[in-house]
């Protein structure tokens, strides 16, 4: 049976890119691998350091986790901060991860231009936090969207260093969990390359239906195409991505179609789309209020949680303390 790890930062609720880059195939991957699912609040600090939405926002993706269809009693499912080894694993990693490469990666780069008043230690080193998350649990597979396909080849980098350095096969070398498929990047309705939460174009599962139509019929479009069977521009192909993702092949399809054949309405085009992320998102959002309603549902499934990654997360420290050779007296 394969391990799978996948985390999501605790910065808000979770978007559609969150939902099928990180979530997708839930059920099946939940039943077919031991998997951990983890909010990382750690990593939430290196952007979001307020003490006031630190709870609120874990508490947020953990209803949004369970809400889509995340089984603590089949998974493990934790916060971050409660596995003291992962910290530990963390400094171990960082003293074999060098400066170069860690300034040289593209969300660091990205985070610095974004925020440069805090740019902080634990924005260059967010990929070695990162890899010890995964390798902690010694994973084969990581469940992640596009955008984090750098950080997973660094985890990849930081596991065949160690186990070079110290001469054994300890580590894995893990790839994304794609069930076959290529990574997914959900694009922004702003016509922008990516939906995100620092970018602000993002679709919310906990969205009321009437705000996901409003934010789907304002999606950016053009003049509409003037040629058959000519190319897509990026605002439309971004449209036709996610629809390729939610709808129906069918759907998919005509609209398609209607586009090669200069027939397209954009009105009708975004309709559908709205209807069709409304239906795929609603049993998220009825359980998002069962969840809500009883308190006892969370406390219980991180009580649970906390107790089997703790118990992973102590046998490879253990493992990796003997291995860079600490000892007791
Ligand atoms: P975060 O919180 O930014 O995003 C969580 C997950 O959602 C995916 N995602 C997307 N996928 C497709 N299209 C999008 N527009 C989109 N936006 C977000 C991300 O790829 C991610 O899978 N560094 C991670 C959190 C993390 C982690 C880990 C993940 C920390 N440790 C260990 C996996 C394993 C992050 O920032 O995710």
């Amino acid at each position: 049976m394969k391990t799978v790890v996948s985390g999501i930062r605790s910065t808000g609720n979770l978007h559609l890119g969150n939902y099928y880059g990180a979530l997708r195939n839930f059920i099946k991957m939940q039943n077919e691998n031991r998997c951990f699912f983890f909010i990382a609040d750690y990593h939430s600090l290196t952007t979001h350091p307020n003490p006031d939405d630190l709870y609120p926002n874990v508490k947020s993706v953990l209803t949004e986790y369970l809400a889509a269809g995340l089984d603590p009693e089949v998974a493990t499912i934790y916060i971050q901060s409660d596995i003291p080894e992962v910290t530990e694993l963390y400094l171990m990693l960082n003293m074999h991860a060098y400066m170069g490469e860690l300034a040289k990666t593209s969300s660091f780069k990205e985070k610095a231009r974004k925020q440069p008043e805090n740019v902080n230690a634990g924005l260059l080193t967010y990929p070695t936090l990162m890899a010890a998350d995964i390798l902690i649990h010694n994973a084969d597979e990581v469940p992640v969207g596009k955008d984090q396909e750098q950080h997973l080849e660094m985890t990849r980098r930081f596991a065949r260093r160690f186990n070079n350095f110290y001469k054994v096969e300890y580590f894995k070398e893990p790839i994304a969990y794609s069930n076959g498929s290529q990574m997914i990047k959900i694009p922004g309705l702003d016509g922008s390359g990516k939906m995100g939460k620092s970018e602000g174009n993002c679709i919310y599962l906990n969205d009321d239906p009437k705000v996901i139509q409003k934010k789907v019929m304002k999606a950016l479009t053009d003049q509409g195409p003037t040629e058959e069977n000519s190319p897509k521009p990026e605002c439309i192909e971004n449209l036709f991505t996610i629809m390729k993702i939610i709808s129906t092949a069918d759907t998919y399809n005509y609209f398609d179609e209607q586009w090669n054949k200069c027939a397209i309405r954009y009105g009708d085009l975004k309709k559908q789309l709205a209807t069709d992320i409304i239906a795929a998102t609603d049993p998220i959002r009825e359980r998002i209020k069962e969840i809500e309603a009883d308190p006892n549902i969370l406390h219980n499934a991180i009580t649970l949680g906390r107790d089997k990654a703790r118990e992973s997360a102590q046998k490879t420290i253990k493992d990796v303390r003997e291995i860079m050779g600490f000892r007791n007296f």
